[in-house]
């Protein structure tokens, strides 16, 4: 499964990747703003320095909700790196335009998918990433998890391509589940990364063996 975290701050970014095991980047409007990020020519410079940090996708989203302003955003936000995604929302404009973006090799990522009816309509556009959003449904007392599950089968049974970005990760058990199902990708803040590492085991473990140690090599 591959690691992508979720964040606009370059901080984390490099963090996760020092950590070398980061395989990508999502980013989303609420979290550019998190970061002071404003005005066009600023957010494009920092979606360049998170291409430079990381050496993977890295997901850019659209501002516009109609089907040229998407069109246009996405063919500029292309120029800024290789390594940019298109992020359209799963709306009627955002899937013709996810459709437009396939038939021209620009890469795209559906997001705010919260239905596995949202995610089939996303594969049948060509979309090359999927993004339900776990956390945002669990939220509101409905199984983000079974989503998951739902669309795996779905794009199991036809063979879709569409990569299921598992997002709105909070915790680690988010990802082993996603995991265990068979999610293409997560997306998670850089805590839940970090937290697949805890152990109380680990901790007690290491302190005595390095407590015996120094018994003998005082
Ligand atoms: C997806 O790409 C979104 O950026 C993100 O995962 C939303 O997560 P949240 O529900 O924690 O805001």
């Amino acid at each position: 499964m591959k690691f992508f975290i979720d964040t606009a701050s370059l901080k984390d970014i490099q963090d996760a990747q020092d950590l070398g095991v980061l395989d990508g980047v999502t980013t989303n409007p609420s979290l550019m703003a998190k970061e002071g990020i404003g005005g066009e020519e600023n957010v494009k410079k920092h979606y360049k320095a998170i291409c430079e940090i990381v050496d993977g996708d890295v997901s850019a989203e659209v501002i516009s909700t109609d089907f040229e302003g998407i069109i246009k955003e996405g063919e500029e936000l292309v120029k800024i790196d290789d390594q940019i995604v298109v992020k359209v929302p799963m709306i009627k404009d955002g899937i013709k335009a996810i459709k437009y973006f396939s038939e021209r090799g620009i890469r795209t990522n559906c997001t705010l998918v919260f239905s596995a009816g949202q995610a089939l309509l996303a594969a049948k556009a060509g979309a090359t990433y999927v993004s339900p959003f776990i956390g945002r449904l669990d939220d509101i007392s409905t199984d983000g998890l079974q989503l998951i599950q739902d669309i795996r089968e779905i794009y199991d049974n036809y063979g879709y391509t569409t990569e299921i970005l598992a997002a709105s990760v909070r915790h680690p058990m988010h990802i082993l589940e996603c995991a265990k199902i068979g999610a293409d990708v997560m997306t998670g803040p850089l805590s839940a990364i970090l937290a697949l590492l805890k152990h109380p085991l680990t901790d007690i473990g290491l302190a005595k063996f390095l407590e015996d140690h120094a018994k003998v090599n005082a």
